[in-house]
């Protein structure tokens, strides 16, 4: 139980990869906070670990609103009285030609995976300086690394999160707060099938699952990875090591 005694705020639990890692981190040892605009099935997640022995709570908060999001994490510190992990993962991918995508479009995937981040982020940082201690994980993508067709301002968001992963941890440094990203490639979520050759990627396996990724943020929590900051930790399978057949 590696976690006892931390609280942990996760953006986007209510399915997919952040339950994945709100269950992980809650069987780590801790309490989970989940900030979702899914309220219902964020309360389903922090049920499911509360069952299970955890502590855990969901509050309805849109990441893209800062006023709202500093209102839950004040109130998440009031709870439990300290937070010490931050995994910004709510996100979107829609798949769209950049010919065929409107302004609104692009405002939205920016606006969420971005401003999104750094509105949970801001929202707690000096809350983490005051403590000299913090974990932030950003939940980035392949994308970041190599671009996915279809998927152009999706790409471009998530390289932003690499990048501001880097230079926040720089910052941040000093004040006892490691800042990483973590990059999925194929993650297969709410019950997707796949065939791994259509994935491109190198394992035996029809992808990776929300517990992979999980699995990561837990070890970039722990303090086996206290000297790890500004790091991005591919979870792909092997996706972009390069083309299939080579
Ligand atoms: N699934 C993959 O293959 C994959 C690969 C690489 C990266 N990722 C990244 O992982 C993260 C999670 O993806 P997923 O596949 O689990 O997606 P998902 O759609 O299953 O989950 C997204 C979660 O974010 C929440 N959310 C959406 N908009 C929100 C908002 N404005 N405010 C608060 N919460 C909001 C949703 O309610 C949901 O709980 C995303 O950042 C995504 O870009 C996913």
């Amino acid at each position: 139980m590696d976690l006892e005694n931390k609280t942990a705020i996760v953006t986007g639990m209510a399915t997919g990869i952040g339950k994945g890692i709100a269950l992980r981190l809650a069987a780590d040892g801790a309490a989970v906070a989940g900030l979702d605009i899914q309220i219902e099935k964020a309360q389903q997640t922090a049920s499911e670990i509360v069952t299970a022995g955890g502590q855990a709570v969901a509050l309805k908060a849109d990441v893209t609103d800062y006023a709202a999001v500093k209102a839950a994490t004040d109130a998440v510190v009031k709870q439990f009285g300290h937070v010490d992990i931050l995994v910004n993962n709510a996100g979107a991918y829609p798949q769209t030609e950049f010919k065929d995508l409107e302004p609104e479009a692009w405002k939205w995937i920016l606006d969420l995976n971005i401003n999104g981040t750094f509105n949970c982020t801001h929202a707690v940082i000096n809350h983490m300086v005051e403590r000299t201690y913090g974990r932030i994980i950003n939940i980035a993508s392949i994308a970041a690394e190599v671009g996915i067709r279809r998927m152009a301002t999706y790409s471009a968001s998530k390289g932003a999160i690499v990048s501001f992963t880097k230079a926040l941890a720089m910052e941040v440094g000093p004040h006892n707060i490691t800042v990483n990203s973590v990059s999925p490639g194929a993650i297969l979520v709410n019950n997707a099938q796949s065939n791994y050759e259509n994935k491109g990627i190198y394992l035996p396996r029809p992808g990776g699952y929300p517990a992979d990724v999980a699995a990561a943020v837990s070890y970039l929590v722990s303090e086996d990875a206290a000297y790890v900051t500004g790091a991005d930790l591919l979870v792909d399978g092997g996706r972009i090591l390069g083309p299939r057949g080579s």
